[in-house]
């Protein structure tokens, strides 16, 4: 390996979410960030950034909109033209604002759900009203339920479908063929497609993914999807992202939205960043992914020899695993408010800080999430104590 992913970076005091505002000692596995430097080539833009000492308004330059285009239709075989890029400051900004430019109050917006928290305030702040097609969990895999997602998508109110893809928090990367399914259904009954892709460089070595922008052109002109280098590089912070949008009138909306919103302006180190990330990062990002893998599979080891009864199901993308915990309910029934119990427990008793899985929806009772993008030393030790803690509940509450 060329990047030194085992090296510990303190982040503690420097008012990050993830660390700060815990007790002292508390190994934070939650908030939806990595415990790594950012590539060198990200580092070296900033500095450069940083270094002409003037930070004024900036207009984005045509090498931003180059890097992106040439990254997805290189890494991904998803070639779009530069116009179909509207940037601005985030991922949630750009899903929010195309709710808004596709909805009007009082519509319905259809989420996958258990799904990425911050999925639910996007909803409710564009006025509109929530219906949740429950992702089918058996034998400890996650899949659609067409049926269901048939019929939600055929009540006359239902105007959107916001898709996560790879999925946060059940680990799905979804096939072509599921998303084609989801893309007819959504078509036949004038529903349209907003995916969120943030993660979708987070996908196991040699496995990509599907962007929702390569399925036929029908679809994908009834359709928005947001993208950000932030999540696989470690740049949350540095708030960038885009919408590509194949259809004029859609772009014109979202664009209109974006201004409604006023977050149609980038900070000045977010083009640096982007750049960086997209034209000169790669091989780190494919370091970093066999590193994830490694954690994965370490992690996977390490629960099953230390917390037998738990169930995870198969982590395709995303650096966030999501742990089936119902057996150490009382009984190995989970009752309400039992996932965040059991955080509380870990928090407040054993240090380790993960995430109850109700935050992402009531069908996440009895989960937690768990993110393992940090250094092995970090992460022996975060499930040294999950798995202390976790035994040590099932004791008492057995
Ligand atoms: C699915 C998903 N979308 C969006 C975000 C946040 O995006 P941003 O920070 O660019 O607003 C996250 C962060 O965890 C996420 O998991």
């Amino acid at each position: 390996m060329s990047y030194d992913f085992d090296e510990i970076v303190p982040r503690l005091g420097t008012d990050c979410v993830k660390w700060d505002g815990f007790a002292p000692g508390t190994i934070p596995m939650w908030v939806a960030d990595m415990d790594f430097k950012a590539a060198p080539a990200i580092l070296q833009a900033l500095q450069k950034r940083l270094d002409h000492g003037v930070f004024g308004y900036e207009r984005l330059p045509r090498e931003y909109f180059d890097a992106i285009t040439g990254w997805f239709s290189r890494r991904h075989g998803w070639s779009f033209s530069q116009e179909c890029i509207i940037p601005t400051t985030g991922v949630i900004a750009a899903y929010s604002a195309s709710i808004k430019a596709m909805t009007s109050p009082g519509d319905k917006v259809i989420l996958m759900t258990p799904v990425y928290n911050c999925f639910f305030p996007a909803v409710r702040n564009n006025r509109c009203v929530e219906t949740d097609c429950s992702l089918v969990y058996h034998e400890g895999k996650y899949s659609i339920d067409f049926e269901d997602l048939e019929r939600k998508a055929s009540d006359p109110l239902a105007k959107v479908l916001l898709l996560c893809n790879p999925h946060n928090p059940v680990g799905r990367v979804w096939t072509r063929d599921e998303l084609l399914r989801i893309a007819g259904i959504c078509h036949r009954n004038g529903v349209f497609v907003i995916s969120d892709e943030i993660h979708c460089e987070l996908t196991r070595p040699g496995h990509g993914y599907i962007p929702y922008g390569t399925l036929p052109r029908e679809y994908v002109l009834r359709s928005a999807t947001c993208v950000s280098p932030t999540k696989p590089f470690n740049i949350a912070g540095i708030q960038i992202a885009n919408v590509v949008a194949a259809d004029p009138e859609v772009r014109r909306r979202i664009d209109r939205a974006l201004n409604e919103n006023e977050c149609c302006d980038v900070n000045v180190f977010g083009p640096a960043a982007l750049i960086a990330a997209y034209n000169r990062s790669e091989g780190w990002l494919d370091e970093l992914r066999e590193y994830l893998w490694d954690n994965y599979q370490y992690t996977l080891d390490f629960l099953r020899e230390n917390i037998p009864g738990i169930t995870v199901p198969p982590l395709e993308g995303t650096y966030l695993m999501w742990l089936d915990c119902r057996f150490a309910a009382p009984g190995g029934v989970p009752y309400d408010g039992f996932s965040s119990d059991l955080t509380a427990h870990l928090k407040d008793r054993h240090g380790v800080v993960l995430t109850a899985g109700t935050v992402y929806g009531k069908d996440g009772e009895g989960f937690l999430r768990l993110n393992i993008a940090c250094p092995r030393k970090t992460l022996t030790e975060g499930l040294r104590r999950l798995a202390e803690g976790i035994n040590l509940y099932i004791n008492t509450h057995n």
